[in-house]
C-alpha cells in the first residue's frame, strides 16, 4: 500500500458539519454557503447549527460559561502570563479539565473567549475586562479584547460575528483532525480541544495571519511587492497567506473577510490596509504562478484575516488566539460527532529503519 504524505486526499471520516470544495472554491457550514451566513448569523446560531442545539440556549449558556470563567481567572493567571497567546490558551484551558464532565463545549467555548481577550488586554499592559453575560459573544470578545476603552461601535461588532462565524469550521483541517483523533480515544472534551489549540499554533495552520501583516508593514507599497516576495522565495521562505491543501482557487473566505474590510472602510472604519494588501495578494499570486505554474497558489482565509482583524483593532499577536476563538464552535461540534460514531482513530505506518538484528 502506497503512503499518503500529510494524508493528502484521504478520507477518513464522513461529516455533517462542513464541506470544502477546493475545486469550485465552495465552503458551506451546517448545510449552507459560507457567504449566506457571513455578516447576517450570529455566532450563537453557528454554534447551535454545529452542535445541534437551540440559539437560545446556546446563547444563555455561552453568557454564563463566560462570566464563570472570569470570576475564577485568577486560577489561570499563571498560564495567561505566557508570551504566546496560544501557549497561554492551552495553559488556562488545560486547568479546566479539573471540571470533567461539568467543562462542556459552551463552557469551553466561553472560556476561550475570556481567556483570549484577558491575554491580549494583559500583554498591553491591561487589566482583563469583566464579560457581559447577556451581550453578544462575538460583541463580548471584541471589547474585551480590544485596548482601546468602551464598547466597540456596531459595525465592528457585526464583523467580529462575521470573522467567527466564517471560521467557525472548515473540514478535516490539521486542529480539528487533532481533536478528533483524541475524541477517538474516549479521552474528555477538554483533552481534545487542548490539543487543537496545539495544532492551530503552527504557522502553516493558524499561526498566519500575524507574519501575514508583518510582511504587510515590511513592504509598505504596492511597488516594493515583487521585490520583497522574489527575495524571500529566494531566501526559501513561504509567503504567508498564500496557497492551501484543498484549494486550487481562491479561498472563499479570502472573499468573505475582504468584503467585510470594504464594508468597514465604507463606514469610515478604515485601517488603511486593503489597497496595499490586494496589491501584495495579486503580485504573490503573479510571482508564486511563474514558479509553480501547476499548482494554484492563490489567497488563503489568514490572508485577509490579518487586515479584517486588524481593522476590529486587535493587535496581530492577538490573530491566532482569536481564530482559536471561532475555530473552538468546530472543534467541539467535530469532538460530538467524533463520539457518536465511537471509532479509534488510529492510522498505521510504513517502517523504514533498519532490518533488526540477528541476535
Ligand atoms: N509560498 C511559497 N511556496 C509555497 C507556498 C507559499 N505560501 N505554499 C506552497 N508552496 C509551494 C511549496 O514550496 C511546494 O513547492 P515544491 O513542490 O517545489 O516543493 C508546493 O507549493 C506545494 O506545497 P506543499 O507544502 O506540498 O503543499 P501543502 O498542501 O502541504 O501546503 C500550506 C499547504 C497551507 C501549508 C502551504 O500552502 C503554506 O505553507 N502556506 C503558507 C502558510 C499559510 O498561509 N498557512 C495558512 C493556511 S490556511
Amino acid at each position: 500500500m502506497a503512503t499518503a504524505s500529510g494524508l493528502e486526499g484521504v478520507l477518513v471520516a464522513e461529516t455533517e458539519l462542513s464541506d470544502v470544495d477546493g475545486e469550485r472554491g465552495r465552503l458551506v457550514l451546517a448545510g449552507h454557503d459560507v457567504e449566506s451566513l457571513a455578516g447576517k448569523t450570529p455566532f450563537e446560531r453557528m454554534c447551535a447549527m454545529l452542535w445541534r442545539e437551540d440559539e437560545a440556549g446556546v446563547r444563555a449558556r455561552l453568557g454564563e460559561a463566560r462570566a464563570r470563567a472570569f470570576a475564577e481567572i485568577r486560577r489561570v493567571d499563571g498560564a495567561l502570563a505566557a508570551a504566546n497567546g496560544m501557549d497561554a490558551l492551552r495553559g488556562s484551558l488545560g486547568q479546566l479539565a479539573s471540571q470533567g464532565d461539568a467543562a462542556d463545549v459552551a463552557t469551553l467555548t466561553g472560556a476561550i473567549a475570556v481567556y483570549a481577550a484577558a491575554w491580549a488586554r494583559r500583554r498591553a499592559g491591561q487589566k482583563p475586562l469583566a464579560p457581559d453575560a447577556s451581550a453578544s459573544h462575538a460583541s463580548d470578545y471584541l471589547r474585551m479584547a480590544r485596548v482601546a476603552p468602551g464598547a466597540p461601535p456596531a459595525e465592528l461588532s457585526r464583523e467580529m460575528d462575521t470573522y467567527l462565524v466564517t471560521v467557525s469550521d472548515h473540514g478535516l483541517n490539521a486542529s480539528t483532525f487533532t481533536a478528533r483523533v483524541v475524541a477517538s480515544t474516549a479521552a474528555d472534551v477538554v483533552s481534545a480541544i487542548v490539543a487543537a489549540v496545539g495544532a492551530l499554533k503552527g504557522p502553516l495552520h493558524g499561526g498566519a495571519p500575524g507574519p501575514v501583516l508583518d510582511m504587510l508593514d515590511a513592504i509598505g507599497a504596492p511597488e516594493r511587492a515583487r521585490a520583497w516576495i522574489e527575495a524571500e522565495l529566494g531566501a526559501g521562505r513561504r509567503i504567508m497567506g498564500m496557497g492551501h491543501r484543498i484549494y486550487r482557487v481562491r479561498d472563499p473566505r479570502a472573499a468573505v473577510f475582504e468584503a467585510a474590510v470594504e464594508r468597514l472602510e465604507k463606514a469610515g472604519v478604515t485601517s488603511g490596509r486593503l489597497a496595499l494588501a490586494r496589491s501584495v495578494e495579486r503580485e504573490a499570486e503573479a510571482v508564486l504562478k511563474e514558479r509553480h505554474p501547476d499548482r494554484p497558489l492563490r489567497a488563503n482565509v489568514e490572508f485577509f484575516t490579518a487586515v479584517l482583524l486588524e481593522a476590529l483593532g486587535l493587535p496581530r499577536e492577538a490573530f491566532s488566539p482569536t481564530f482559536a476563538v471561532g475555530r473552538v464552535a468546530g472543534w467541539c461540534a467535530h469532538v460530538l460527532e467524533q463520539r457518536r460514531v465511537g471509532k479509534l482513530i488510529r492510522p498505521a505506518s510504513r517502517y523504514v529503519g533498519p532490518a533488526p538484528v540477528a541476535s
